[in-house]
Order: C-alpha cells, then sequence, then structure tokens
C-alpha cells in the first residue's frame, strides 16, 4: 500500500498523481491536505506514521519544492525520503538506499516528469544484501 500526502503548494501534483494511480489501479491512502494551508511537518509525520506502524511500504510527498517534506520525513527513524527531479536519482535512491518515500516540488518540476518519477520509484527494486544493505544499515545506527 502506498500513501500520499501533501501541504497547500503540493496539493495540485498531487491530484494529478492520485488521478494517474487511480487510472493504472494503484491502491493508495491518502493523509491529506484537501488544499487548505496547512504546515508540512505535519502533513510529513502523518504519512511517515503510517509506513513506520506498518501499514504502508512507500509514500509519496508533496510540497512547493520537495525540500521541506524531505528534510521532515528524513528525522522520522525507518523512514529514508529523497527529493527528485531527475529519473537516474529517483532510480538510484530506490536501488542503493532504499528509500520508502519519494518528495516531489509541485512547484519545481511538471505532471509528466512527476508521472514518470513516481513510476520509477514504486517499479525499481533496492539491491539487496552486500555493499548497500550493510550502508542502509549504517544508516539506521545514525538514527540513535
Ligand atoms: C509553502 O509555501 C512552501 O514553503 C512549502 O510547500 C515547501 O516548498 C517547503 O519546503
Amino acid at each position: 500500500m502506498i500513501v500520499l500526502g501533501c501541504d497547500h503548494a503540493g496539493y495540485p501534483l498531487k491530484v494529478e498523481i492520485t488521478k494517474y494511480l487511480t487510472e493504472k489501479g494503484v491502491n493508495f491512502i491518502d493523509v491529506g491536505c484537501d488544499g487548505e494551508s496547512c504546515d508540512y511537518p505535519i502533513i510529513a509525520k502523518k504519512l511517515c506514521n503510517k509506513i513506520t506502524d506498518g501499514t504502508c511500504s512507500t509514500g509519496l510527498l508533496f510540497c512547493g519544492t520537495g525540500v521541506g517534506m524531505s528534510i521532515c520525513a528524513n528525522k522520522i527513524k525507518g523512514i529514508r525520503a529523497c527529493v527528485c527531479s531527475d529519473y537516474f536519482s529517483a532510480k538510484l535512491t530506490r536501488m542503493h538506499n532504499d528509500a520508502n518515500v519519494l518528495c516531489l516540488g509541485a512547484r519545481v518540476i511538471g505532471t509528466g516528469t512527476a508521472i514518470e518519477l513516481v513510476d520509477i520509484f514504486l517499479n525499481t527494486e533496492f539491491e539487496k544484501g552486500g555493499r548497500h544493505q550493510r550502508r542502509v544499515d549504517l544508516i539506521s545506527t545514525l538514527e540513535d
């Protein structure tokens, strides 16, 4: 299960992505907002809780730049969030970092790029074992 969340700046892009996921038959839940002005740290925490409590495996966060959401999400234990606007980073953050949250900037990228980034992020597997697993485990030690 995927979880989506946004602030007011990210809302228009979240709407486009929810349409896309619905067309594709991808199941998701949405923790808000619904377009009203709100504070992105609150939404980031709500979304990350859905991942850390096991309800969802992957999150998509939208704000103006994607940066505020990624700063917040990365403060939460068990979350590896990446703000992306290029395809290579979206692919590699799954393969090497086992990122579980993708942050997108609605004021930075267009809908077409965002759809492509979401597709790549959702369909790329982590390269299990070996050096990448060791490094992801080391990331976890930084949380303590
Ligand atoms: C909201 O105006 C804006 O600051 C927010 O969406 C985000 O871009 C922060 O990083």
